[in-house]
């Protein structure tokens, strides 16, 4: 019988969790970064699971958005920045979802607005990996999923319109059950962004960040993750 997305998306964070520590990646005494979403957190929740079962001790978690800082301080994972003494500006690991996957393992991630931090946690970890359910897996990026474009929202005109120079349409991303912009956790906008056909992701992510009044897109290419991925039949890929 095939399994529900939010099945999927339990058994990747579960089944990366057991792997990594398996593999060593994920050992007691660690530095590691928590990434936001729907995947991400049973990945929260499996790593407190096993600090509880006495698998890990000394854990120390740099969260990437209010949502994991919750989330952690609920489990009672000790929960650090990447400023504190006891971190250093570096972590061991990273595990957070995505919104797409390519072949290559370049993702677009921000879906939850939280690509800013989650962005400098990642680009500050020894190693990465991405936990995700099936629907994530796609040949091409920048046509299907809009890209997040984290932007200061005094300068909204000006940097829409260099992003329509790149080929882009953008959409102010608005608020649900509150009206005018989402606000993200660091108090700028969202612009997302679509193209009528594939972008090259890594040159993308260089040029939108030179524009004046960007503050971080949603491209990931700068990194080679370990990607999790399960499916409906119940099976697992990594890659
Ligand atoms: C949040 C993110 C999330 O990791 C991404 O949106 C995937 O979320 P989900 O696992 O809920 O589908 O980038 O900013």
């Amino acid at each position: 019988m095939a399994i529900s997305k939010d099945e999927q998306k339990i058994l990747a964070a579960r089944s990366a969790i057991d792997a990594l520590i398996c593999d060593g990646k994920i050992f007691s005494g660690m530095k590691i970064g928590l990434g936001t979403g729907s995947t991400a957190l049973p990945a929260v929740k499996r790593l407190a699971e096993r600090i509880a079962d006495g698998t890990l001790s000394d854990i120390k978690a740099v969260v990437t958005s209010f949502q994991t800082d919750n989330c952690c301080r609920e489990l009672g994972i000790p929960v650090f920045t990447l400023n504190d003494s006891a971190i250093g500006g570096s972590l061991d690991l990273s595990i957070d979802g995505a919104d797409e996957i390519d072949g290559e393992n370049n993702l677009i991630k921000g879906g939850g607005a939280a690509l800013l931090l989650e962005k400098i946690v990642a680009y500050n970890s020894a190693s990465y990996a991405i936990v995700a359910d099936e629907s994530k897996s796609v040949a091409t990026l920048g046509t299907k999923f809009p890209l997040p474009v984290e932007i200061i929202g005094a300068a909204r005109v000006p940097v829409e319109k260099a992003l329509v120079r790149l080929g882009a349409r953008c959409v102010l991303r608005e608020g649900v059950r509150k009206c005018g912009p989402v606000i993200t956790d660091n108090g700028n906008w969202i612009l997302d962004c679509l193209w009528d056909s594939p972008v090259d992701p890594r040159k993308m992510e260089e040029e939108i960040c030179r524009i004046a009044g960007v503050v971080e897109n949603g491209f990931f290419t700068k990194l080679r993750p370990t990607v999790f991925i399960a499916h409906s039949d119940g099976s697992v890929e990594r890659r």
